[in-house]
């Protein structure tokens, strides 16, 4: 290998994956979060390796998701077998050098079997991870045969061939460039679908005696094909392990680590605790010491500042929260909300592209939509901003130290001054001024002593009804 060039990863992401029964492709499917492929990426990048795609099945969906990732791609102009897949990308290879070829369904890959397999590939030709399985299952097995190995397809041995061969392809290999370029070309197809298996290329290089399968000494899930929806989610299961273990490591509290969701590129800061129940996509950011309540959603883009509490059932989508704040029980804050330092938005109360600033409350069935709150005002329970007219969305701004009473219409665009109160039930449509009060409600009428009358007159009426039932009866 050129010691100056990294390595380079292939990874087969072509096919269609017809055993998904899905009409997304399979290597799309995402498994806490992130598609396969993506999840096949990240492991090739964190070992060091230049990463390629081949793609061809919904190829623009599979570019558009791995945008990011950091890959280049390779299209497979017709797919017809692993081996064709890699005869397809050997003009963007190198001429010479090491490839890691891996399949785009296996992403419980970690990236240090990856640096095991390239440490040991060390003078070989093709070096290929095998591992050995209780129930083996549809895989390629690893076929041994004195010094000669290859690997021979499920489809073509014998049931008692399946039976006692164990040990299996992983699908995963590095190989020498140079050889690859000079073998892949001559692969012929298998009958009866005329695929072309890149596995032929191990039997290749054991001839002259330069190959070598090193078996997996990890945990066997690692090295799982997934090609089943089952499958996936036993993937999942086995990665939401993964992924919690490494956050309880470092220093996160679980109540019940069974029932909680915590998706890859989550960050979860120290002495963060999580209540039963809490699903955590990823992206969200919560700071230290925060404490989360059970059954707790949160969606991408979620930042939680240091200290930030959040009670039993919230929901927030792309939203912040600083300091001292709390939030919930049965909280929604949506995208655009931002809740200021020591900010209280309670029960049943909903937020969304709206700033509270230092110390507001909303504590009560309240719907607060683009709009300010400004410092320390108390905003009474059921106040709605009423921001939207059937066509287009209005702002409403309140100051610093404004009351709102309960169950105000606050009719947008308008605004409430610093310091103004606004009187419980009010339906406010024009601006108030700072220190103003502002009542915008029908007037109280009393009348002093006309409730007993009232109640006479309604029992007479009713006795009248039930008298006229008896008679018909
Ligand atoms: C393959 C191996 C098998 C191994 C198993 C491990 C071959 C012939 N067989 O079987 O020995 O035990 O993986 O999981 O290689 N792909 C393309 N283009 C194609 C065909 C496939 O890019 O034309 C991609 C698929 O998208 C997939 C990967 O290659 O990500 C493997 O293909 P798949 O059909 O899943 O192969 P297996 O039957 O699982
Ligand atoms: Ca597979």
């Amino acid at each position: 290998m050129d010691a100056a060039s990294p390595p380079h990863a292939l990874i087969l992401a072509a096919g269609r994956g017809t055993r998904m029964k899905s009409d997304l492709a399979k290597v799309l499917h995402p498994v806490l979060g992130l598609p396969m492929v993506g999840h096949a990426a990240a492991a090739c990048r964190a070992a060091g390796m230049a990463v390629r795609l081949v793609v061809h099945h919904q190829e623009d969906a599979v570019r558009a998701a791995m945008a990011d990732a950091g890959v280049t791609f390779t299209r497979q102009p017709d797919p017809r077998g692993t081996g064709d897949a890699v005869r397809a990308a050997l003009a963007d290879l190198p001429a010479t050098g090491t490839v890691v070829v891996l399949p785009g369904d296996a992403p419980l890959l970690r990236a240090d079997t990856l640096r095991r397999l390239l440490a040991e590939h060390d003078g070989q030709l093709v070096t290929c991870l095998s591992a050995v399985l209780d129930d083996a299952a549809r895989y390629g097995r690893i076929v041994r045969d004195g010094d000669r190995v290859s690997i021979v397809e499920a489809a073509e041995l014998s049931d008692a061939q399946l039976a006692s061969l164990r040990e299996i392809n992983t699908g995963v290999y590095a190989f020498d460039l140079a050889f690859l370029h000079r073998v892949v070309p001559g692969l012929l197809p298998h009958p009866p679908k005329g695929e072309i298996y890149l596995t032929d290329v191990l039997g290749l290089a054991s001839e002259l005696g330069r190959a070598r399968v090193i078996v997996h000494d990890g945990d066997v899930d690692e090295v799982m094909g997934v090609n089943d929806r089952l499958a996936l989610s036993l993937a999942a299961r086995a990665m939401a392990w993964r992924v919690k273990a490494a956050h309880a490591e470092a220093g996160v509290s679980f109540e019940d680590i069974d029932s909680t969701v915590v998706e890859v590129g989550v960050q979860l800061g120290r002495d963060v605790t999580v209540g039963a129940g809490c699903v955590l996509r990823r992206g969200a950011v919560v700071g230290e010491g925060v404490r989360i309540g059970p059954h707790c959603l949160l969606d991408a883009g979620v930042l939680l500042h240091p200290g930030v509490v959040v009670r039993a059932f919230s929901h927030l989508d792309r939203c912040e929260v600083l300091p001292g704040a709390v939030v919930g029980p049965y909280a929604r804050l949506r995208p655009g909300a931002r809740v200021g330092e020591d900010c209280h938005v309670g029960n049943f109360c909903e937020v969304k592209n709206a700033v509270l600033e230092p110390g507001a409350k909303v504590n009560h069935l309240s719907y607060i939509g683009d709009a300010r709150v400004g410092a320390r005002t108390n905003i009474g329970a059921g106040t709605i901003t009423c921001n939207y007219d059937g066509h287009g969305k209005h702002h409403t701004d309140i100051g610093a130290d404004a009351f709102i009473g309960s169950n105000t219409a606050l009719v947008a665009p308008v605004s409430v001054g610093d310091g103004a109160i606004v009187g419980a039930g009010s339906t406010i449509v024009g601006d108030v001024p700072a220190d103003a009060l502002a009542l915008g409600r029908g007037s109280q009428v009393v009348k002093p002593g006309l409730a007993p009358r009232i109640h006479a007159r309604n029992a007479e009426r009713k006795r009248q009804a039930t008298r006229g039932d008896g008679a018909s009866s």
